[in-house]
């Protein structure tokens, strides 16, 4: 007979804030401004996560991979708790693994009362392997208990390595060499008895995407470069990892040809707002990723707002409106900036400069763009009669959003891809005309266009829906198959129109150099006068 598939639910960043944490006033409004996730609603937002769990007759085990608390407060920890125990006690299995937000050396983080901001307990490190013994440590075959890492048998055949991540003892995130020797032995001991493995961490082993490599190098697990391919040559080939908050599946193989997926969920309580679902499918060979966005909770406060809204709104809404702001209105703007921590003052001082360019971005339509890039993407006024009033500045903020939400929305046989593209290609050939060297700098992508691609368009593994092939272990002394991914021909043209950018852009500024510097004294020295009193 065979054997069902394994169904497996993944949870992580679930960041659960207390409301007795404060959930209303000035304090917790900037705070909550801050925040890509929603704070005080996470509560009930949670349990309906949960409650879509518990409902699943198919899925009895539930994993939590870290960040379980908005920042370790005490009583979020004792509350979340309970609501964990509630699943056990419908039968579920639930297994976590704390991560760097579940706790604070100093034992205090911020709380909010009215208009001041107020300090309550937390947990230390060396509270939380007692406090979550019951999801996972007490059912173990093996812990590790100064990194808090542990495994479980989830099923005949299938472990679990819940590894905690939070310290290498160096000062990063990511296992001290002790601990990888630990996961050694048991990845060694596993492959001999024939154990499928699937691990848990904290930290990303593969950047979701090339921007996160720029600004989040630090943010990966410690040493990735290093533990990665030693992962993958322990047969270790599914990671579950969290941290970024990005949905998103990459896989990368090791020199010997050891693949290892890194499967990364985004949070529950912010953009996407996502829960993961795994079949481990060992007799087809297959892992399948399905995702489910977390159902609206009942009585939502946000009332008629759809969930996914309100966090496309909690994570964009802020920036979205500075930018409407900062093309009409300079006081508007240097009261939101404050939510992002940017002072009034500046704010004015630059005003000047600010209101023409956001006016001018403020107004631009992809109508436009694409009129300047015909020769690059071919594309007719009929091609893109659809987006042509689409004002660019939603393009831009779309692919911020994408950034976390990970979905491959615009392949490139569409207009949005083409102009998209288009427009960078153009922004390339007048770097390349500089001589400026964006792989030297980068150091991950070679171009603009390669860096803001796979937030249109994912040409690898979907985020949401994939089947996973679960590839045969490479000993060592053998070379294993090659992993590809199927390249698209392009669809949209270099561009060859830097250095005659560059010729008219000089030609512009030194023809008209008195009016310019003209127009700048007079812009410059009417903000002075206008918001003289702001400026003191
Ligand atoms: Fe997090
Ligand atoms: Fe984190």
């Amino acid at each position: 007979m065979k054997n069902k598939p394994l169904k497996i639910t993944v949870l992580t960043d679930t960041h659960y804030y207390s409301l007795r944490s404060g959930s209303s006033g000035k304090a917790y409004e900037t705070a909550s401004a801050k925040s890509q996730k929603l704070l005080a609603e996470s509560g009930e937002v949670l349990s309906s996560a949960f409650e879509q769990f518990a409902s699943d007759k198919e899925s009895e085990i539930l994993l939590i991979s870290g960040d379980v608390t908005n920042n370790g407060e005490l009583t979020a920890h004792e509350e979340f708790i309970g609501m964990l125990r509630a699943l056990k006690e419908k039968g579920k299995k639930v297994f976590v693994i704390t991560a760097t937000h579940d706790f604070r050396k100093n034992g205090e983080t911020d709380a909010y009362d009215g208009d001041i901001t107020v300090k309550t307990p937390t947990a230390t490190r060396d509270m939380l392997w007692d406090m979550y013994k019951e999801f996972g440590p007490d059912q173990a075959i093996s812990v590790h208990r100064q990194s808090m890492s542990y495994i479980v048998q989830l099923c005949e055949g299938i472990r679990l390595f819940a590894l905690n991540d939070d310290s290498n003892l160096s000062g990063k995130s990511g296992f001290s060499d002790e601990c990888f020797e630990w996961i050694s032995a048991q990845a060694e001991k596993a492959r001999s008895e024939g154990q499928f493995v699937i691990a848990m961490t904290h930290h990303p082993l593969i950047a979701p995407c090339p921007i996160y490599e720029i600004i989040g190098k630090c943010d990966m697990l410690g040493d990735y470069d290093k533990r990665l391919p030693a992962l993958a040559d322990l047969g270790i080939q599914f990671v579950l990892t969290g941290h970024t908050h990005i949905h998103n599946i990459s896989a990368s193989q090791s020199e010997r040809g050891n693949v290892i997926y890194d499967i990364c969920t985004g949070t529950p309580i912010g953009y996407p707002g996502v829960i993961r679902q795994l079949y481990i499918d060992k007799e087809n060979n297959i892992v399948k990723a399905s995702t489910d966005y977390v159902n609206e909770p009942d009585n939502f406060a946000s009332e008629g707002i759809k969930l996914k809204d309100v966090f496309e709104n909690q994570l964009i809404g802020t920036i979205r409106g500075m930018i409407e702001a900062a093309g009409k209105d300079i006081d508007k703007l240097a009261q939101m900036a404050t939510a992002i921590s940017i002072k009034p003052k500046v704010i004015y001082k630059f005003g000047w400069i600010i209101k023409p360019v956001f006016k001018l971005l403020n107004s631009l339509k992809v109508g436009t763009v694409a009129k300047w890039i015909r020769k690059e993407t071919g594309l007719t006024p009929a091609d893109y009669s659809d987006i042509q009033d689409k004002k660019v500045i939603d393009i831009i903020t779309e692919l911020v959003l994408n950034l976390y939400g990970g979905e491959s929305k615009y392949p490139p046989e569409t207009p949005t891809y083409k102009v998209t593209i288009g427009f960078l290609n153009i922004i390339d050939s007048i770097l390349e005309t500089l001589h400026i060297d964006l792989k030297k700098i980068l150091k991950v992508v070679p171009d603009a266009a390669s860096l803001v691609e796979p937030l249109l368009y994912n040409g690898k593994i979907d985020s949401y829906e994939a089947e996973l092939r679960i590839f045969p272990y490479v000993e060592e002394g053998v070379s294993g198959e090659k992993l590809v991914f199927e390249k698209k021909a392009p669809t949209v043209r270099k561009s060859r129109k830097g250095p005659f950018i560059i010729i008219a852009a000089i030609l512009l500024l030194l023809a008209f150099l008195p009016l310019w510097i003209l127009i700048i004294l007079i812009a410059f020295l009417h903000n002075r006068i206008k918001f003289a009193d702001k400026l003191k």
